[in-house]
């Protein structure tokens, strides 16, 4: 905790008058000695009621070896950078081994490292290092399909249809009068049928397999008992190797329905999802028992091992997910995808906080991760534009707006209570990249389909703003093209400027973990009477308001203001100073002591 005030919002603020037009409004932040430990918010018991955790990609967050790809030893070697933004864990995506046909999500051993990011050595070192710094570090599980690279497929692809091997993954005959059919209508999430049939010993077709996702990727058997006892294994390999948690991959899809019955399709033949329902093969009852099955594992070790669900499904099912005998948290992606508008705003934070005091277990935001448009470039669309369309080839977003929104967004984030979730270069304000050639895109669902797909999220960090490759790569080698207005947004850069997003973001995170914003115990309210298009959220003597407008909105007659100190602005304008809430922007004021 810092060694500042013990009345945090008395801290060494500076003190502002709403109508004093020259106060500036965003203090340096305190330098921290490089390696310092981030805080001590991760060591408190249930640390990740509260945490804020860092979302690493590892093959796009730094490269040490050279090859373009980023790996673990990067990683370890910019652990600081976390440590001195003040995040409270780590969550890698997968790092195993892999023919990487999505990214790594295809799994071909859940044991190991894949050589493109190092060794379990590697693996120790980070952890080691991160624990160290103060950082947890949550890995990411894969259970409900493996790559189809994995040893036990290719067994199952050599074995008898009906034999042991085969159980291990989802076989069926097809339908048909020579099995040439598909055994049900299911498709997949990434295009085209959810089944693939296979050829037998003999050279004949024979049965298909199941594969929610791509084609590379078997849906696991978790009617197996074998299954299950595997996964034990994995979690306890790697809760025995020091992981503080488990990201666990479509968390809502690894039982499926009895008899794998046809789903019902719309007019175009697609399989008809109700607003607010989820396909056939997802959120079924019997996923819940695998979380009740783990969560022993989990609190058998020390030290508050926890497991975060991205689960897609609907609200009134997650108490069935968390819980003391449940899963820990769940990702709450509503306001991932609530537009730029108070109403949607105020219910994109009002709901999941009031499932939080249903389950008993505080919520988690995310405006980013590695699967949908960057929150920078999200918001730079016109407010129609709704979040599942995803970035067509002919959309531009506004660059700029975008990025003053999109700090607005984290602004409002960081000061609710409950786990945050960043994605690696959110705190650079990295756009969506759009600019990249076909050739080099790699995301399953484009080569499925020909949609961009996710890549445009998933380009290379810039640290350095004139090294090879920006710093991400000592080789300049770069898996995906890095473009050239990242130069501007390197770290190195934003880290000598007061006004940058990166500055922004660890003051923010100080000011989170002083005022303990995280917490549940300071309730949220909601301000009425405010000017339209300004959301304004209380936490006890402390303020955010949030103009979702276009222009600039006079604030200082409020009497609730008046005498408050600005903690912290998403964005200064100094045409309008403090007089009013700039345009698209986000205030912390404190209110205490205010007239
Ligand atoms: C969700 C992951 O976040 C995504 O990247 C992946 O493609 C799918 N699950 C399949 O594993």
């Amino acid at each position: 905790m810092s060694s500042q005030s013990a009345d945090p919002l008395a801290a060494d603020t500076r003190t502002i008058d709403p109508l004093a037009a020259d106060a500036s409004i965003v203090p340096s932040p305190t330098p921290k000695a490089p390696g310092a430990v981030a805080s001590d918010h991760g060591q408190a018991p249930e640390w990740w009621r509260d945490a804020v955790v860092y979302q690493v990609y590892p093959r796009s967050f730094a490269d040490a070896d050279g090859d373009g790809m980023g790996d673990l030893a990067g990683i370890t070697a910019h652990l600081p950078h976390l440590a001195a933004l003040g995040v409270d864990a780590v969550w890698l995506s997968p790092f195993y081994t892999s023919p990487q046909k999505d990214a790594g999500y295809d799994v071909a051993d859940y044991m190991d490292v894949d050589p493109r990011f190092g060794t379990l050595a590697d693996a120790d070192e980070l952890f080691a290092r991160a624990h160290a710094l103060g950082l947890r570090v949550i890995v990411d599980i894969v259970p409900n399909h493996s790559s189809d690279q994995h040893p036990l497929f290719q067994e199952a692809l050599a074995a008898a249809p009906g034999s042991p091997e085969r159980e291990m993954y989802v076989f069926r005959d097809g339908r048909g009068e020579h099995g040439e059919l598909p055994p049900n209508n299911w498709t997949s999430i990434f295009h085209g049928p959810a089944w693939t049939r296979v050829t037998e010993a003999d050279g004949a077709p024979g049965q298909w397999y199941l594969h929610i996702f791509d084609t590379s990727q078997p849906d696991w058997n978790w009617e197996n008992p074998e299954v299950r006892a595997m996964f034990r294994d994995v979690l306890r390999f790697w809760l025995e190797r020091g992981a503080d948690g488990f990201r666990v991959d479509v968390a809502h899809g690894m039982i499926k329905p009895e008899g794998l019955p046809d789903a019902t399709v719309n007019s175009e033949g697609l399989i008809d999802i109700p607003d607010g329902e989820v396909p056939v093969y997802f959120d079924n009852d019997g996923v819940l028992d695998i979380y009740r099955e783990w969560r022993p594992i989990l609190d058998a070790y020390p030290g508050d091992r926890m497991m975060v669900l991205e689960a897609w499904i609907p609200e009134r099912r997650l108490p069935l997910y968390i819980g003391a005998e449940k899963a820990h948290q769940s990702f709450n992606f509503g306001f991932l995808q609530a537009r730029w508008d108070v109403g949607a705003l105020r219910a994109a934070i009002e709901k999941p906080l009031a499932l939080a005091d249903a389950v008993q277990s505080p919520t988690t935001w995310v405006l980013s991760n590695h699967d949908v448009i960057r929150h920078a470039s999200r918001f730079g669309f016109p407010p129609e534009h709704s979040f599942g369309e995803g970035l067509a080839r002919d959309e531009e977003p506004d660059a700029a707006l975008g990025l003053l929104r999109a700090r607005a967004a984290s602004l409002l984030m960081l000061s609710l209570p409950g786990a945050a979730y960043l994605y690696q270069g959110e705190e650079l304000g990295l756009p969506e990249v759009r600019e990249i050639p076909d050739e080099l895109r790699e995301d399953p669902a484009h080569k499925r389909a020909g949609v961009p797909g996710r890549d445009g999220c998933r380009v290379p960090l810039p640290w350095l703003h004139d090294a090879p490759a920006y710093g991400f790569s000592p080789s300049g080698r770069s898996w995906l093209p890095q473009p050239p207005e990242f130069a501007d947004l390197a770290a190195d850069i934003q880290a000598e400027d007061p006004d940058s997003t990166l500055e922004m973001y660890r003051r923010a995170l100080s000011l989170r973990h002083e005022l303990e914003l995280g917490r549940h115990e300071r309730p949220v309210s909601f301000l009425e009477g405010l000017p339209d298009g300004v959301l304004g959220v209380g936490r006890g003597d402390l303020v955010v308001l949030v103009n979702t407008t276009g222009r600039s909105v006079r604030v200082d007659e409020d009497p609730r203001f008046a005498g408050a100190r600005v903690l912290i602005a998403s964005h200064e304008d100094d045409a309008t100073g403090l007089r009013a809430l700039p345009a698209d922007t986000t205030l912390w004021l404190s209110t205490a002591g205010a007239r």
